[in-house]
């Protein structure tokens, strides 16, 4: 891949939560590469807080297990680690106590008149205190930002609360509310693909698209994470945030300009025109045991220790979106842990053509199909209809014109968080979430949320390694459609 490196200014950030899994397994790597690659000036510094006191050393150590464990080693020469672990300061603070805020300011003065980036790694719950904390201490001053993690809420009525306790310090345009899938290359991608090519745009809608499936697959199980994923589940951990943002991208209309205002008034129109959702066009399920990658796995009640959870690990849904476009144009989106394989996709599949030309022995025409790889093995296939080479009649067959990132680019693909982090120190808000837009995503989810905590049955069980619950199937099937499984 050619890359340009654009240092940034100065800035200083500060990440709460500094010791914990998003720091080490994503925050940390992330900056790691951002430094290597030449992008930070000189005046860089990371200031990882937490509650526990300790020293820097002892945080730098923690960094660079971090690095080593998750930046591949030929990415990591000796000097890069070493300038970069340089880089990093260590602060103890509580978020519901006085303690340690003014030894952060302190540590901020050293580093006065660069840019301030507060990236709060840690529950939601402390997303209020600690920003209250920052007001309160005067640390939150004109050119400082907060980076927020999602979920943000877990209905509407919490994210509103949480929102406003981020509002009560920062003006929305300082507050940055990640969606990692925004920073993802082959998401960002779906705007180049839509919107730089003339191609595609004539057939954009509901006159020449049958259907759109959006899949986000994992292999994995809760890995460790059962105790939040418990009060979570799939619609919100994943549907509520990632997949309609996905939505948003394919069905948005063209923004004017590629513009953090522009492009988030657009995804906020497709939110707000979505259908309300009714049973039965949704599916729960939540995994039993069964094999992944070759071997015995167990199911979700054994992840979590407990004999009984209603949490989905599986959702399918028939979404949509009520407006000239995309009318009757269903939107079938699917995500779940513990599926046959990790792939995410967005399946775009075209109106049958209207009259076949071709007598019996031509065998069926195929709808064409656009399929957008996301992960893993990033690339755009176009399944389109040929005739079979060689004699023997008039026989059509499917084939995809390929393009896969891999071969077409050399080099690696950044993690998302490399891009979205120093988007904030960018003061760019494109990829991130704006207040209305995670409201309206959770305004549509919290029906949803309400029929399943007043349904008496649990989510449906699905052996692990599979495609999720046979109702799955069969909420597509019952429209006469399949859904697209490895990549066809
Ligand atoms: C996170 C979810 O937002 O996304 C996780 O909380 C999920 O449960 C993860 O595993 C998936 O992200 P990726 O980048 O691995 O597809």
């Amino acid at each position: 891949m050619t890359s340009r490196v654009i240092p940034v200014e100065p800035f200083v950030l500060v990440v709460f939560g500094g010791t914990g899994d998003l720091a080490r397994r994503k925050l940390i790597p992330a900056m790691f590469e951002r430094d290597a690659a030449g992008q930070f000036p000189e005046e860089a510094d990371v200031i990882g807080v937490s509650r526990g006191k300790m020293t820097q050393e002892a945080f730098a150590a923690l960094a660079k297990e971090a690095v080593e464990e998750h930046v591949p080693q030929k990415e990591r020469p000796a000097p890069s680690v070493k300038r970069f672990l340089k880089r990093l300061h260590h602060v103890a603070a509580d978020a519901t106590e006085d303690e340690g805020w003014v030894a952060l300011g302190e540590e901020l003065k050293r580093f006065e008149g660069r840019i301030v980036v507060f990236y709060l790694a840690t529950g939601p719950a402390l997303f209020g205190p600690i920003c209250k904390r920052l007001g309160e201490f005067g640390l939150a001053t004109g050119n400082t930002r907060v980076v927020v993690e999602k979920p943000v809420g877990k209905d509407s009525e919490s994210a509103h609360a949480v929102n406003e306790a981020i509002a009560q310090v920062f003006p929305e345009d300082r507050v940055y509310r990640i969606d990692h899938y925004l920073g993802k290359e082959t998401v960002q991608n779906l705007m180049a693909l839509r919107f730089a090519n003339g191609l595609f745009e004539p057939l954009w809608n509901a006159a020449h698209i049958d259907h759109v499936q959006i899949t986000v697959a994992e292999a994995l199980g809760v890995e460790g994470r059962a105790g939040y994923y418990d009060t979570a589940g799939a619609l919100r951990d994943m549907v509520q945030n990632h997949l309609l943002q996905l939505l948003c991208l394919v069905a948005m209309e063209p923004p004017a300009m590629l513009d953090a205002d522009a492009v988030r008034d657009e995804k906020l129109k497709v939110l707000r025109a979505l259908k309300p959702m009714v049973a039965p066009n949704w599916v729960r399920g939540q995994y039993r045991a069964g094999a992944s990658a070759g071997g015995p796995v167990p199911g979700y009640l054994e992840d979590l220790g407990a004999q009984d959870s209603h949490t989905e690990t599986f959702v399918a849904l028939k979404a949509e979106i009520e407006n000239w476009r995309w009318a009757g144009v269903p939107f079938y989106l699917r995500t779940g842990k513990r599926l046959a394989e990790r792939v995410s996709e967005i399946v775009i599949t075209f109106r049958p053509v209207p009259h076949s030309i071709f007598g019996q022995g031509a065998g069926p025409i195929v709808a064409n199909r656009l399929v957008i790889r996301l992960q893993p093995d990033e690339g755009v296939k176009l399944w389109i209809m040929i005739k079979d080479p060689g004699p023997g009649g008039m026989r059509l067959r499917p084939v995809p014109l390929d393009m896969s990132f891999a071969a077409a680019f050399a080099g690696r693909n950044p993690d998302a968080y490399e891009r979205l982090v120093l988007d904030v120190v960018r003061g760019n808000q494109t990829l991130f979430m704006r207040r209305d837009e995670v409201e309206a995503a959770w305004a549509w989810i919290d029906p949803i949320l309400e029929a399943w905590s007043q349904a008496p049955e649990p989510p449906r069980p699905y052996t692990a390694g599979t495609w999720g619950p046979s109702a799955a199937i069969a909420l597509i099937e019952r429209d006469g459609r399949t859904w697209a499984d490895g990549g066809m």
